[in-house]
């Protein structure tokens, strides 16, 4: 099972993993406002200590094949993150995808920007057949992102995820996906 690329470019971004010392710079980014986690299956963190131990994770799960693989979004010539992309290979045959941005990088095209590729290096594996993400019901801009990285909407997955944020309960969610 290959493992996907450790750093790779866009047009306007840089992307990185994780290291130890994002912490603070993740936090202001966009893991400390509650406006940003609405739609995510966590909470926005109020200290930055549990955020860098989350970071700390994410890089010892770099060594594990199936991930899950998080990667920091930079602006092309910072090292500063605006959001993050993960891929996770749990399931057999299926690479699951994650984004998020701080709020101010909304509406420029960012996460689509960052998916693409990921999705394309996702289906030229021999052993991954697809490609998919899924949303809250209401969170349309993420729906837009996976539609125009070449997913298609399957239907909804119904109670599928609870985002603490909304409720307690698990809400229901679109999902999408490419398959070759
Ligand atoms: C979801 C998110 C990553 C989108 O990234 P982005 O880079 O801002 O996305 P884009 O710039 O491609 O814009 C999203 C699209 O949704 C549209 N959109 C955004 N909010 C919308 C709304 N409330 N109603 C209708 N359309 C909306 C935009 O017009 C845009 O469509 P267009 O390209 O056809 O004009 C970003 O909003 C975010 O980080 N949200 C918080 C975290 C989150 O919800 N992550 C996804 C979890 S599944």
């Amino acid at each position: 099972m290959s493992r996907p690329p450790a750093t790779f470019a866009t047009a306007r971004l840089f992307v990185r993993p994780a290291r130890e010392h994002d912490g603070p710079s993740v936090f202001t980014a966009y893991a400390s406002d509650p406006d940003v986690t609405r739609y995510l299956s966590w909470r926005a963190y109020e200290r930055v200590e549990p955020l860098s131990a989350f970071l700390r994770d994410c890089i010892a799960y770099r060594e594990r094949h199936h991930g899950p693989f998080v990667w920091l979004l930079c602006l092309k010539g910072t090292d500063t993150p605006i959001g993050s992309i993960s891929l996770t290979r749990e399931d057999p045959g299926r690479a699951t995808f994650g984004y998020v941005l701080g709020k101010k990088f909304w509406g420029h095209g960012f996460a689509t920007e960052a998916l693409c590729p990921l999705v394309d290096w996702a289906l030229a594996q021999p052993d991954i057949f697809r490609a998919w993400a899924f949303c809250d019901v209401e969170n349309i801009a993420s729906a837009r992102v996976m539609e125009k990285s070449g997913l298609q909407r399957e239907g909804i997955l119904r109670r599928w995820q609870i985002f603490p944020a909304l409720s307690s309960a698990p809400r229901d969610c679109l999902a999408y996906a490419k398959v070759r």
